[in-house]
Parts: C-alpha cells; structure tokens; sequence
C-alpha cells in the first residue's frame, strides 16, 4: 500500500542515522530536508580547501562505547583535542578552569596554592545557602575573580538577559582542574571527521532516498499518504501548528568571514567574554583539521532573540517551556503514524553522540529488538 516504511523528515544527525540502521535492516526509507543540503546543523561546507562548521563548531567527543563503534565506521576522526581560550582583559586564558588558567589570572603555580586561592575567594559568598539566581549561584560556586573575568559577561550575552535575572540551575557546578590540562572533554574519545561531517553523513545516507529542498508542510497529504509511519526531526510545535503555544528558543547568527592570512589567531576556538564584543566566540576552522593552507576563514557567532524566522537553536528549558512540550508530547504519543526524534522533535540539547545513542535507541524500538 505503501511506497515506503519510513518518511524521515529532516536528515541531521538523528535522522540520517535512523535512516541508515533502518535502511540497513530492509525498511524502505526516504528522507526529506528543507535545506538546500543534508547533515542538518553537522553540515560543513567547503570553500578555498577548507571545511566550514556553517552552524557553529562541532566536536565530536564521547564515552559511549556503542556510539564510538557505529559512527567509525563511517568516518575515520582526526585527533583534534579541544582547547579553547578565552580572551578578557586583553588576556588570553586557557579553559576549561584549570592550573594554566589560575597561573595567569592569580600567578599561583601549585595546585595548592589554586585550591586555597578559589577557597579564599568562595569564602567571601558563604552566607548564600540558597542561592536566587544564577549570579549568586556562580559567586558562592567561584567567587569574585572567574565570575567577573570569564562568566557574568559571557553568559548574559548567551540568554540575553542580566545573570542576576537567570535561573541559578543553569549553573550546577564549576569544574576546577588542578592540573596542567587544557584537553576541554573528559570523554575518551574526541576529533573532527577526517574527511568532514558532509562526507560523514553523505556515508550514513548512501543508497538511500534523499531530497533536499523539501518541507514537509508545503505537502502535509502527500507525504501522509506514501509511508506506513514518519519519523519528524523538525519543531514539535510546528507539527501540531502551535495549538499549544510556541516554544521558545536561543537563536543565533553566524558570520562567516574570508581572510588573506594563512593564520588568524592560532587555535580553532577563542571566546570573547566581554560584552564589549557582541560575539560570543571566534571560530577559526583550519584549526579543526590542522590545515596548512594559504588563506583562513573565521567565524563570529552571535548569540540571538529567536523569531519565527530564525533558526532554533537553544531550547529554553524553563518551567513554561517544559510544561508547553509536555502537552505536545502526549499528543504525539497518541499518534502512531508519527515518531518525534532529535533535539527539534524532542526539544532538548543533545550532544552529536546523545543524537546518535537516541537514534540507535528508536531503531531498535521500531524493530523490536
Ligand atoms: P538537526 O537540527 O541537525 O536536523 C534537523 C533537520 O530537520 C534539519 O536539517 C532541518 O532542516 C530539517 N527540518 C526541520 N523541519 C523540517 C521540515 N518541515 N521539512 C523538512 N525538513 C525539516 N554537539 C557536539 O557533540 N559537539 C559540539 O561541538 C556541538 N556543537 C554545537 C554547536 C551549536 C551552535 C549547536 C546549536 C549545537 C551543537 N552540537 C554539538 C549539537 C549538535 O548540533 C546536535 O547534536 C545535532 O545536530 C542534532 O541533530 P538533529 O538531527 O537532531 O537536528
């Protein structure tokens, strides 16, 4: 009855590799995309020899053993170790917080000389047991010094709004690493797709039907009609055509720059902390690959208020939010034509190795394994 098993829409991360696994056990799949190319936000584009990451860095990086095994065999990763640093006060600083970072901000050298500075500084926000917000969270977490240097500036520029007006669950911990370390991950595995994340996920969709320039809505009975269930990586909202409300989200605006230099600033990643910059970081993409060639392209990325005409990026998991997805998501759950899958479809911030784990796991629910 049925052209095919699954209609896909969208093909980012989780749907390609939904399609791929379910492809590869005998279920007829196509997949459809909006943009004008697959990998959804993993897409890479290439220009003057280099890969650009088009929406914002993307590190790999994971624990999860199963995960690390299926995505190898569709590329092989460089051993590109994540080490940004963050620019404040004319300073450059290593991140994540770790001896380097204290040897530059209070001149400390040992570990016990950190431990008792941060104690020294934490000690003057003792008295807040419960604290209201996300300013006073970070101070009793790290006092005067790394707040004001690397996080209130920084972080209003992310939520577009004053720390002291934010939710101090956003901050839980601030990991302190006595060591000399600047490896940002503590996962055992990291790099960047040798060959990129187009040709990564060109792999994952190989013999599959894909079509690009395709939005599901502009055919909503046509693609009802051609496959027994549909998996949607698009907005949940939007699915359901915001009968509850929108959700809301983090925007954010990339501006890819073309520079007559074969090396920028030195490192693939450096944040700028202060609001004085409107950027949060400056992307510089050689560097994910250890390139060699004669010119180099950055990235300025501009954290942004979201309109409907924007990308969704960051989804604002506050109460309002929370409580507006639940209603979307038993009304999905009533639906067994249709599965919502990915960080759009579940609204929720998954990591590149999450998206996978979760894909693998829906596969394996839809075949019953
Ligand atoms: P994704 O958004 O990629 O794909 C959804 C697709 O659906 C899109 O291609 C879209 O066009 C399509 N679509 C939507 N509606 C449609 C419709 N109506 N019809 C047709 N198509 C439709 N992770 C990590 O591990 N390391 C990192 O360094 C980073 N860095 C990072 C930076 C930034 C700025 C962000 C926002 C995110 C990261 N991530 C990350 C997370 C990573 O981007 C994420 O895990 C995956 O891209 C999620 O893949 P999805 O397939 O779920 O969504």
């Amino acid at each position: 009855k049925y052209t095919y098993d699954y209609l896909i829409v969208g093909s980012g991360l989780f749907g390609s590799t939904f399609a791929q696994i379910m492809n590869g056990n005998g279920k007829k799949c196509l997949v459809i995309d909006k943009r004008g190319h697959t990998g959804g936000n993993i897409y890479t584009k290439e220009e003057n020899d280099i890969k650009i990451h088009w929406y914002g860095a993307h590190i790999f990086h994971t624990d999860n053993e199963e995960v690390w095994h299926y995505i190898n065999k569709f590329t092989k990763f460089n051993n590109y170790i994540n080490s940004p640093l963050a620019y404040s006060e004319g300073k450059l600083y290593n991140l994540p917080f770790n001896m380097n970072t204290f040897n530059k901000l209070w001149n400390v050298n040992t570990p016990e000389e950190a431990k008792h500075k941060i104690q020294e500084q934490c000690s003057k926000y003792k008295d807040i047991s419960q604290p209201a917000n996300l300013e006073e969270q970070a101070l009793k977490l790290c006092g005067d010094d790394i707040y004001y240097t690397f996080i209130k500036e920084y972080t209003e520029k992310q939520w577009g709004r004053p720390a002291n007006q934010l939710p101090a669950s956003i901050i839980k911990r601030i990991p302190f690493r006595l060591t000399y370390n600047n490896n940002y991950f503590n996962d055992p595995y990291q790099g960047i797709p040798k060959d990129g994340y187009t040709a990564l996920t060109n792999n994952l969709l190989k013999d599959i039907h894909v079509q690009t320039y395709t939005n599901y809505f502009d055919n909503i009975p046509y693609f009802q009609s051609i496959a027994e269930k549909i998996l949607f990586t698009g907005c949940i909202d939007e699915y359901f055509e915001y009968k509850f409300g929108r959700l809301d989200y983090r925007s954010l605006k990339f501006k890819h720059i073309y520079l007559d230099t074969d090396n920028y600033q030195g490192n693939a990643v450096i944040n700028y902390n202060e609001a004085k910059y409107p950027f949060t970081r400056i992307i510089e993409h050689k560097h994910f690959e250890f390139g060699k060639q004669p010119s180099t392209i950055i990235t300025k990325e501009y954290p942004q208020k979201y309109t409907p005409s924007d990308e969704p990026y960051y989804p604002i998991n506050d109460e309002k939010n929370l409580k507006c997805f639940n209603k979307y998501k038993a009304l999905a759950e009533k639906n067994s034509h249709v599965i919502f899958g990915g960080r759009l479809g579940q609204y929720a911030y998954f990591d590149m190795d999450d998206t996978i784990a979760s894909a693998i796991s829906l596969t394996q629910k839809e075949l019953s394994i």
